[in-house]
């Protein structure tokens, strides 16, 4: 009788350790703990990016742009608008723009009384915008010029033209 109740004790307990848990070993529970680490990492930063602030400014101004050319501008000198790569100018044959982006690399070049220069790598440009010395490998392009009222013009920075090209004054 004893031995039966024991036996039956026994039975339960070998019962209840089979239906327990297994304890999980270290290598299993490092594994699962790296794999929630990186869901988590991946689940805040999708969270960062979709949160990353916008942009508050068009990334590109427009091309086309008026200036008022200053009354005491001499022929041959140029007149630089404010915050844009151009010089414009006005002589006896009308007015005309001319990119100041280097050809070479893209610096913005400095007009100067021979020309223009470039600060970057050394190109020297006439006062034509032709190549004087290089690196840079063509001259610099004109630009389109529309009169539109009194000293005012509109600059195309987008659209080229024919190097001589002067619009009426
Ligand atoms: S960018 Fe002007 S010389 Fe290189």
């Amino acid at each position: 009788m004893e031995g039966g109740m024991m036996d039956a004790d026994a039975l339960d307990r070998e019962e209840d350790s089979r239906l327990a848990p297994e304890p999980m070993d270290r290598r299993d529970f490092l594994g699962l703990s790296a794999c929630a680490a990186a869901a988590s990492a991946l689940g805040f930063g999708s969270l960062g990016i979709l949160r990353l602030p916008k942009p508050g400014v068009l990334s590109s101004p427009s091309k086309k742009f008026r200036v008022t050319l200053p009354e005491s501008l001499l022929p041959g000198q140029a007149f630089v608008p404010q915050g844009r790569p151009v010089a414009v100018y006005r002589d006896d044959g009308g007015v005309f723009a001319i990119s100041l982006v280097c050809t070479h690399l893209g610096c913005v070049v400095k007009p100067t009384a021979e020309g223009f220069e470039c600060p970057c790598h050394g190109s020297r440009f006439g006062p034509g915008g032709l190549v004087k010395r290089g690196p840079a490998p063509k001259a610099l392009p004109w630009l389109s010029v529309k009169p539109v009222a009194g000293r005012s013009v509109i600059v195309d920075e987008g659209t080229a033209v024919p190097n001589g090209t002067k619009a009426a004054a």
